[in-house]
C-alpha cells in the first residue's frame, strides 16, 4: 500500500475531521521518514528482528507500506540485529490523525513536541504551521540528528532540540500547544505546564502500565494549572526513563520480603482486566504502584518501587493473594477496585489536574478530586 492510498482508506473512516492533517501527510508522506534499518516483530519470540531496506527492498516495504506503526529503533540503538525493546518508531496514522484533531492547531500558534523519533509529526507541524513554530525534544542525539537531516531533504525546518523532553524547551517557551509523542506514566511533567500560555493545549499519552493507556487533553489557565479528561485509549511507548522494568524489581522486593498471610480473592480478575475501567481506576488512584498483569489478565503483580509487593493469581482453581513488604498492596489495589465498583466511573470520565506543586485525579468533576 502506497502513503496516499493509506490516507485515502483512514479519508473514507472519517480520520480527519480537520481536512489540514490529510493534506499534511500526503504533502510529508510518512514512508520518507523510515530509516533504511526498520525492525519487524516476531510473535513467537516476541523479540525485534531488523529489516534493512537493501538487503530485502520487498520486506522492508511490507514494513513501512502499512497503516500499523514502524519500530525504528530498538533497544535505546544499540541492538544489532535483533533487540527487545521498541525504543522509537513512527507512530500509525490514525494515532497521528486523531492527537492532530485533538491537538486542535491554527495558524500562528507556536507548538512544542516531546518525542521527535523519526520527526514525522514535527515536519506534519511544520507543514501546517511553519517551521519557526515548532520546536521538537528528542532525548537520543543520533534519532534527533537523523529527524534533522530527513527534514532538510525535504525542505523542512522545524527546530530540533537534543535533550531531555520532560524539561520541556524553557528558551522556546511560551507555546500555544504542547505535544507529547512518548507516554508518561505517573505524572505530567510540570515543565509542559509551566511554558504552555494560558488557554494552550496540552495533548500527551498517559501508560501507566497494565493496559489501561489512554490520551490526556489538558488545558492550561492563566495561574501555572493545567485541567482535563481522558479522550481515547491508547498504547504508546514510555518515556526513556519511565519505563516498565519487566518485573524485575517485583521479583527483588518478593525475594527479599517473605508473604505474610494469604486472601481469597473475590473479583474475577480477567474480567476487571478486560472491562479497562478498573484497571484505569486503580492506575489513578494508586500512581506509584506499578500493576503487571499476565495469564490474559488473570495474575496481577503489584510493586511499589521499593519492598512492598502482592501477587494475585486468579487462574482456575487458585483465587488467591499473597503480598509483602510494609505496604499492603494487594489491600490498596482492592479498596480502589471497590470504589471503582461503587461509582462506576467510565475512562473517559476520569480526568487529572496539574497545579505547581501536586497532581491530581478526578472523577467526571474537577471538585470530586483525589490526590495523586
Ligand atoms: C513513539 S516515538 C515518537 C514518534 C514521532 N513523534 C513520530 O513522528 O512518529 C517516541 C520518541 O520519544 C523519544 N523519547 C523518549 N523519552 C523521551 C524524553 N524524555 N525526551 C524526549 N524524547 C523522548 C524516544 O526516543 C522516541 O524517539
Amino acid at each position: 500500500m502506497r502513503d496516499a492510498e493509506i490516507v485515502g482508506t483512514l479519508d473514507a473512516e472519517g480520520a480527519f475531521p480537520h481536512p489540514w492533517v490529510r493534506e499534511a501527510m500526503l504533502a510529508v508522506p510518512r514512508a520518507a521518514f523510515a530509516p533504511d534499518t526498520v525492525w519487524r516483530a516476531d510473535p513467537a519470540t516476541g523479540r525485534y528482528t531488523a529489516v534493512d531496506r537493501h538487503a530485502d527492498p520487498d520486506a522492508w516495504d511490507e514494513v513501512v507500506l502499512r497503516p500499523e506503526p514502524v519500530v525504528t529503533q530498538v533497544d535505546d540503538g544499540t541492538a544489532d540485529t535483533v533487540g527487545d525493546v521498541a525504543s522509537s518508531s513512527l507512530s500509525d496514522y490514525r494515532a497521528v490523525a486523531s492527537f492532530l484533531t485533538e491537538l486542535d492547531v491554527h495558524p500562528g500558534q507556536r507548538v512544542l513536541e516531546i518525542g521527535t523519533g523519526p520527526g514525522w509529526t514535527a515536519a506534519l507541524l511544520a507543514w501546517r504551521l511553519g517551521d519557526e513554530n515548532v520546536v521538537s525534544v528528542e532525548i537520543d542525539p543520533a534519532l534527533a540528528a537523523g529527524a534533522r537531516a530527513t527534514h532538510a531533504r525535504l525542505s523542512l525546518a522545524p527546530t530540533v532540540i537534543t535533550g531531555d523532553g520532560t524539561l520541556g524547551a524553557p528558551d522556546h517557551a511560551p507555546f500555544d500547544r504542547v505535544h507529547a509523542t512518548a507516554a508518561f506514566t505517573h505524572q505530567v511533567p510540570y515543565a509542559w505546564i509551566e511554558q504552555a500560555r494560558a488557554d494552550a493545549v496540552i495533548v500527551a499519552p498517559w501508560s501507566p502500565g497494565c493496559g489501561a493507556g489512554a490520551l490526556l487533553r489538558l488545558v492550561a489557565g492563566d495561574d501555572g494549572t493545567a485541567s482535563g479528561k481522558f479522550v481515547r485509549s491508547v498504547a504508546f511507548m514510555e518515556l526513556r526513563g519511565q519505563r516498565d522494568d519487566g518485573g524485575e524489581g517485583f521479583e527483588a522486593a518478593r525475594e527479599a520480603e517473605p508473604a505474610t498471610g494469604e486472601a481469597a480473592v473475590e473479583w474475577v480478575l480477567e474480567s476487571l482486566y478486560a472491562d479497562g475501567n478498573f484497571t484505569h481506576a486503580v492506575a489513578l488512584h494508586l500512581p506509584d504502584v506499578r500493576l503487571e498483569t499476565l495469564g490474559g489478565g488473570a495474575v496481577w503483580r503489584l510493586w511499589d518501587g521499593g519492598r512492598s509487593w502482592a501477587l494475585v493469581d486468579d487462574r482456575p482453581g487458585i483465587g488467591k493473594a499473597v503480598q509483602g513488604g510494609p505496604r499492603r498492596l494487594w489491600d490498596e489495589v482492592d479498596a480502589a477496585l471497590r470504589w471503582q465498583d461503587e461509582h462506576r466511573v467510565h475512562g473517559y470520565d476520569f480526568g487529572i489536574t496539574v497545579d505547581p506543586n501536586r497532581q491530581w485525579a478526578w472523577a467526571e468533576h474537577p471538585e470530586r478530586r483525589w490526590e495523586m
